[in-house]
């Protein structure tokens, strides 16, 4: 499809990725300091596996601190660590940071981490999980976090896959109000893995004290103890972390991102499309064990000398629904990313944003959305609230980075309501139909990226070439499918309308209706389920799950509904948030057996779906429709 956007700079650097991708990405990686420059830009020599630098050598964490600190910034702020729930609030110069990272980076080598080796994060929001991040990226040791709201079967699935020397982690997390020992969490996942790491490093917080056993050793001891240890060179290509993310079976998918690319990709973006460069105040309230986290609340902003606020907070509750506003008044943030669920979540406790009142916020310039649609009332409320630029873009963990947006650094373009607005630099966007054809302006297909995909995106699965083909690269040849669907208008704007898989995102975290409908399939009263996502006006989507019970089954409705939500919580983890199991006569399935799962979301979410002309038996749906209208 031939694509028009407006014609200026962002035009003209759009152009230049696709037509001279190496050129292009070449001088976007003068903006980072090498041990070696990359004279090769681009390998594609075992293509579909494409290798951007490969012959480039580089630290990311040399980047991203001891640059700035040789530059004699060591005395701006690098990280404010801002915690209503602890009622504290703590900074750290690039200098400071530095030092406690290269400390860090001691205490791991001494462990027996060394380059290549893996590091475990499970940690809460607190500055340690971004040191032991960094700490990682300075030995060329390869971390992954893991969120701290995913259950110990969960944890230990990841460290089975990826098998850790050493465990990184805390005594505890703190959720609003209550605190959450995080140890017990650990030892119950070292207990479920078949893999055993040699050492788990854990923090003790005020709030919890955690039982240290032999295999474990305390933070601040382990700290006290440790000579720094300085950046070691790595290849570009070397991987800089793991991070999971949920596929459409239980397994999650090891999104493996590389050292150069990576630092390329985010400097790039911070500075064209979120327009914050050294010296601002950023703040991406998300969590460090989400994507959104790894790239914007710790790499990016430091990368380009910003300082970055690490929020260990809610937007409501901690105290209130006022609590981003303070945020922003009181460190001069310029600008805030975050999920719409944030602003809905403001926007139910406090419609008139009254809270807002005595802070000041002339320093804030833009709001950024991220990590799930963008639905526009909470557009047009934050919008009207805020009184700047309401800015959505769409990625997902695989890019690392968006890829579609609006590039304020760059060019800030017309907003339409909608849509995060335009494909970035590096991103050969297509909407494709069933068999591959480009779909005409206006037209909704599967949003695809012709290979290659830009610097900063996944490089393969963890320790699985084949899953990471079969899974992304398989169904259009010489395409990325991003698994969300989508058009084109005639001006170019993207609209990304949903996933097309079995993916569903809750409260901006992405999780799998597969993983769920595996842990209730295996309750023994149940002899088949189907879980779906359904509307919800707070959190964008919550999973809903129909069983059909088993002849022989021995427990009544609510008591089977309490156990399988008790069950899902207990194994992939509390934000998976099902509260609802509906008991079912039968599913609806075409003739070949497979299960309806479109029309049950379209009757659970209030449409009146014709019954489709391959169902086996039309009556199941129609029992389905009247069950569900009973409920409402
Ligand atoms: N550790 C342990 N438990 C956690 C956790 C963590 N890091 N994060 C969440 N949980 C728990 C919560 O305590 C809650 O438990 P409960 O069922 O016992 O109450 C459950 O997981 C669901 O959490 P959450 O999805 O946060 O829902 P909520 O109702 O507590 O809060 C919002 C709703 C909208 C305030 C919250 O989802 C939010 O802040 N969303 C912002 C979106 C965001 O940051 N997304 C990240 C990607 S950008
Ligand atoms: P995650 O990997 O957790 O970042 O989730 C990625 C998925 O979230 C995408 O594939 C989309 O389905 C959804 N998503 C993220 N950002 C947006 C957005 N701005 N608009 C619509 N959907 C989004």
């Amino acid at each position: 499809m031939e694509v028009t956007t407006q014609m200026g700079v962002y035009s003209e650097q759009y152009q230049r990725g696709i037509s001279d991708p190496e050129g292009f990405w070449a001088a976007a990686a003068t903006a980072l300091t090498w041990y070696e420059e990359p004279s090769h830009i681009l390998d594609d020599t075992r293509a579909p596996f494409y290798r951007w630098f490969p012959d480039g050598r580089i630290n990311t964490c040399f980047n991203a601190l001891d640059r700035h600190v040789g530059a004699g910034h060591g005395d701006r702020t690098a990280l404010i660590h801002d915690s209503p729930v602890t009622g504290t609030t703590t900074s750290y110069t690039y200098a400071e940071l530095r030092r406690l990272t290269a400390r860090f980076a001691g205490v791991l080598r001494g462990l027996g981490v060394a380059r290549g080796d893996r590091v475990v994060i499970y940690m809460p929001m607190v500055p340690e999980a971004v040191v032991a991040m960094l700490a990682c990226a300075r030995l060329g040791a390869v971390h992954s976090v893991v969120f701290g709201g995913f259950a110990p079967r969960e944890l230990a699935l990841r460290i089975d896959d990826a098998r850790p020397k050493v465990v990184v982690s805390a005594s505890c997390g703190i959720e609003g109000s209550r605190v959450i020992p995080y140890k017990p969490l650990l030892d119950e996942a070292l207990r479920l893995a078949t893999y055993s790491p040699d050492t788990s490093v854990i923090l003790q917080r005020p709030e919890a004290h955690a039982e240290l056993s032999e295999r474990d050793l305390d933070w601040d001891e382990a700290m006290a103890a440790a000579a720094p240890a300085d950046c070691v060179p790595l290849a570009a290509t070397d991987p800089l972390y793991i991070l999971y993310t949920s596929g459409t079976t239980g397994r999650p998918k090891g999104v493996v991102r590389d050292n150069g690319g990576h630092a390329v990709a985010l400097a790039w973006s911070m500075a064209n499309i979120y327009d914050i460069g050294p010296g601002d105040v950023w703040w991406a309230a998300s969590d460090v064990g989400w994507v959104v986290g790894h790239s914007y609340i710790v790499y990016a902003p430091l990368l380009v000398g910003a300082t970055s606020v690490l929020y260990e907070g809610k937007p409501v509750g901690t105290p209130d629904a006022g609590a981003f506003w303070r945020v922003v008044a009181e460190h001069r943030v310029k600008a805030l990313l975050t999920a719409p669920t944030a602003m809905r979540a403001i926007k139910k406790l406090d419609p008139a944003a009254e809270l807002m009142a005595g802070y000041d916020m002339t320093p804030f310039r833009c709001l950024f959305l991220a990590g799930e649609r963008l639905d526009p009332d909470t557009y047009d409320w934050a919008r009207t609230t805020l009184g700047v630029p309401v800015i959505d873009n769409w990625w997902q963990t695989e890019t690392g980075w968006p890829i579609a947006a609006n590039p304020r650094g760059l060019e800030p373009m017309e907003v339409k309501p909608g849509s995060p607005s335009v494909p970035m630099p590096g991103y050969d966007l297509r909407i494709l139909d069933f068999e591959g054809h480009d779909r005409p302006a206006g037209e909704e297909g599967a949003i695809a990226l012709r290979l290659p995909l830009p610097p900063g995106t996944l490089t393969t699965l963890w320790g699985d070439d084949d899953r990471y083909v079969d899974s992304y690269l398989s169904r259009y040849p010489g395409f990325y499918l991003t698994g969300d669907g989508g058009y084109r208008d005639e001006d170019g704007y993207v609209f990304v309308m949903g996933r097309m898989d079995d993916v569903i995102n809750i409260a901006g975290h992405r999780l799998s209706t597969g993983a769920m409908e595996e842990v209730v399939a295996a309750h023994p009263d149940v002899a088949e389920c189907a879980v779906i996502a359904v509307y919800d006006a707070l959190k964008g989507q919550v999973p809903r799950a129909f069983v059909v019970l088993k002849a022989t089954a021995v427990r009544d409705a609510g008591e089977l509904e309490a156990e399988i939500i008790h069950e899902v919580r207990d194994r992939i983890g509390p934000i998976a948030a099902l509260r609802d199991v509906t008991v079912v006569a039968a599913l609806p399935k075409t003739r070949s057996g497979k299960i309806l799962r479109a029309s049950m979301r379209s009757l659970a979410n209030g449409d009146d779906a014709p019954a489709p002309a391959t169902i086996d038996d039309p009556a199941v749906l129609e029992s389905l429709r009247l069950a569900l209208r009973k409920e409402n």
